[in-house]
């Protein structure tokens, strides 16, 4: 309980972030990831609460930014699995599915009854090659990158859309941002329109394989700071790319709170709206039924033992953390065993 309190304080202290499966330097006892965030069993702990404000209920116009050096076959699986939120039911070999796990985001509405959209489309992608912010950025400078993705002489120039836009700024393994590694992998806000000329919700994910796989691309490299497992039991990443297949767990994170609380004013736990605690930020390191303490829950192996959870298009297999589920009160996915 005493220990309970004490991290979800933790949380309060980034706004809007992804938080840390676990905490390295913020939480002297060395806890195992799940421990902090597993709410599975504890719903009354749990205040999240509607605070009036708008949800993404239109169908979003995905944009993706990619700041730096990319390969596109790590850009395929990105985009395989932001194609995989609403693709249509899938025969029931395919399921649990992507699409099923945003199903969990739809049942969050705003008070005009508008439940969250079921429809992601990429409408336009941003090659932001040459580092035009540089290769540290602060969180404001990261809607500079945006500004930028928008304004140039070039045809291949983004649209500014403030009415179903959302922005996804994703940087390089070699790219450093305010923050990451230490507190966040990832996090989302809105837009200033003295940068980027209106107000629209966006998000920034990293790939973190260079930096610190074993705190953002968890569970997928051995964690910081704790005993090595040995590498055999280390889970392998059902994509081969530990820093991407560490991302999409983060990006899943993001859009699931960026559409319950684009404005920071719709869903959130605790009273400070500088520091919500989000409807993912509740299930961090929680990928299968019987998480906690460590352990990522039940998830499925493929046939190289990769461990994953949802299913996506083109055959694509990904591992996504959960997130709350307001009508059951727990952490939930489809990978749910009741
Ligand atoms: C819409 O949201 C309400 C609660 O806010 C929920 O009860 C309902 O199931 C949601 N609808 C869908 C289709 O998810």
């Amino acid at each position: 309980m005493e220990n309970l309190l004490l991290l979800l304080s933790l949380f309060a202290v980034f706004p809007s972030l992804q938080a840390l499966p676990w905490s390295t330097q913020h939480n002297n006892n060395n806890q195992q990831p799940s421990n902090l965030n597993n709410f599975e069993g504890s719903s009354d702990l749990v205040n999240l609460e509607y605070h009036m404000g708008p949800v993404l209920a239109s169908p979003i116009n995905l944009y993706i930014i990619w700041y730096g050096h990319w390969n596109p076959n790590h850009q395929d699986i990105i985009k395989d699995f932001i194609f995989s939120l609403s693709s249509p039911p899938p025969p029931p070999s395919r399921r649990p599915s992507v699409a099923e796990w945003w199903r969990t985001v739809k049942l969050y509405s705003d008070q005009t009854g508008s439940n969250i959209t079921g429809t992601i489309h990429l409408s336009g992608e941003f090659h932001d090659s040459y580092y035009s912010q540089g290769n540290y950025l602060t969180r404001l400078a990261i809607q500079h990158v945006i500004k930028n993705s928008l304004t140039q002489n070039n045809p291949k120039a983004l649209p500014l859309n403030p009415y179903t836009g959302l922005y996804l700024v994703l940087t390089s393994s070699d790219v450093q941002v305010q923050d990451f590694c230490r507190a966040v992998c990832g996090f989302h806000y809105f837009t200033f329109p003295a940068v980027v000329g209106a107000t629209v919700p966006y998000a920034w994910v990293g790939d973190s394989g260079k930096q610190c796989p074993g705190i953002c691309a968890y569970p997928f490299a051995r964690p910081e700071g704790s005993e090595a497992p040995p590498p055999s039991k280390i889970m392998g990443a059902p994509n081969g790319d530990v820093g991407v297949d560490g991302m999409v767990s983060v990006i899943g994170h993001e859009l699931a709170e960026t559409s319950s609380n684009p404005l920071v004013n719709a869903w959130y736990a605790g009273d400070d709206p500088r520091a919500p605690t989000e409807i993912a930020d509740l299930c961090v390191g929680l990928y299968g039924s019987g998480g906690g303490g460590g352990y990522v829950g039940n998830v499925y192996k493929d046939n190289w033992g990769n461990g994953y959870n949802l299913n996506g298009v083109k055959g694509r297999k990904f591992l996504v953390q959960w997130v709350w589920n307001p009508v059951q009160r727990r952490c939930f996915g489809p990978n749910a065993l009741d």
